[in-house]
């Protein structure tokens, strides 16, 4: 593995979720929209029917911008008294029906989530493709902050992966519709058939965790295997590993469902286990793979389409120290025992725009270099 010589123009470096953060990115809601229907995803369909907007698209109310906007300040605040930098995406007006020659979309959806779309590995950020029609242009929200550390920072490496086509077939026609059972979602997911194609290579950032050297990348609905090929040829002194986790029907970004917390410990979603044969290499390389505490919430928030496991969506600050959603005690009781000082964010407000504490940031910088954990693979 190359190593690069740390020096005071260093802005961008992080390998991994758990060493100690220096300088964050965070989201912002402003002008968010729930995304119309398209090939690649129902959001009209998945947000709870009960509310204001049933059955629409277009831009969330102004009240629940507000409200989560000031959460994502206060959290902002939070970070920064504890010497974490942050620094914002820049949001757009995301209400605009968009083309290429080969699409239209009738909105976008904003940029709470940076994690979605930037994917820091080292002194890289890479945009990811996307995998949706809506989210395709939302790399613009960071653009001005990847352009300032391109020029602060004479060793960034600042990379985008293809932009996807994202024409029909790159979708599988009816996987997304009402009428499909539990059972038939659950053979499909057990099987690796999801919503994405492999026509050509798709992925969301958040479908990927860092651990040093070896990265592990859920293959689901918004990250193919093709993908995860494409990671591998792109990031050639890594170990790239596809993982599955077959209790999620809709499995969409890995971080409610397997979260390392600190070198050696794993936080796994009880509803979202690894299959067995990919449990091995944690083993063999001595992690402990701890099933998290039930979420307090039984009910997502209102026009949230995430699940109520963005209980577990933490923040990891450095080895001893996580930011957790100040309603989930279950969760803070189990990190406290676990020797955590656990540090309550209040962020439900937030959820509906794209996930939680871990969603809403993206990596700039966290001390360390890259280790390796798996020797053994
Ligand atoms: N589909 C996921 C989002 C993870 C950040 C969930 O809500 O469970």
């Amino acid at each position: 593995m190359e190593e690069h010589a740390v020096h005071e123009n260093v802005v961008v470096n992080s390998w991994n979720e758990w060493d100690p953060l220096k300088h964050v990115i965070v989201g912002r809601a402003d002008f968010s929209c729930i995304a119309a229907s398209e090939p690649g995803c129902d959001f009209v369909n998945e947000i709870p029917k009960d509310g204001v907007m049933r059955g629409m698209y277009g831009p969330r109310p102004l009240e629940t911008v507000e409200a989560a906007n000031a959460q994502l300040e206060g959290f902002a605040q939070i970070l920064e008294k504890r010497g974490v930098t942050v620094s914002w995406a820049e949001p757009i007006q995301w209400n605009r029906a968009v083309s290429t020659p080969e699409w239209s979309a009738e909105t976008l959806f904003g940029c709470m989530p940076p994690r979605d779309v930037l994917l820091t590995v080292g002194r890289e950020i890479l945009e990811a493709t996307m995998s949706y029609r809506s989210r395709w242009f939302e790399y613009l929200a960071y653009r001005p902050l990847l352009q300032r550390f391109f020029q602060e920072d004479p060793g960034f490496r600042w990379e985008a992966a293809p932009k996807p086509r994202l024409t029909d077939a790159s979708f599988r026609p009816g996987y997304l519709s009402p009428d499909v059972s539990d059972e038939q979602r659950r053979q499909w997911v057990t099987d690796k058939v999801f919503v994405t194609t492999e026509e050509e290579p798709l992925f969301d950032a958040a479908d990927v965790t860092r651990f040093g050297k070896d990265l592990f990348v859920q293959n689901s609905f918004t990250t193919n295997r093709s993908a995860i090929d494409w990671l591998q040829r792109h990031l050639p002194h890594h170990r790239i590993h596809a993982v599955n986790f077959p209790g999620d029907l809709h499995p969409i970004h890995i971080d409610a469902s397997f979260a390392p917390l600190r070198p050696g410990l794993i936080l796994s979603n009880p509803m979202r286990q690894l299959p067995d044969d990919q449990k091995d290499i944690f083993e063999r390389n001595g992690w402990e793979i701890v099933l998290a505490a039930q979420p307090v919430h039984e009910h997502r928030p209102p026009l949230c389409e995430g699940s109520v496991w963005l209980a577990m969506n933490c923040l990891v600050l450095d080895p001893k120290t996580i930011c957790v959603e100040a309603s989930e005690v279950n969760l803070q009781e189990q990190l406290d025992k676990l020797g955590f000082e656990v540090v309550p964010v209040p962020f439900r407000d937030v959820y509906a725009f794209g996930g939680g504490l871990h969603c809403a940031t993206a990596d700039v910088y966290r001390e360390g270099t890259c280790e390796d954990y798996f020797s053994k693979q």
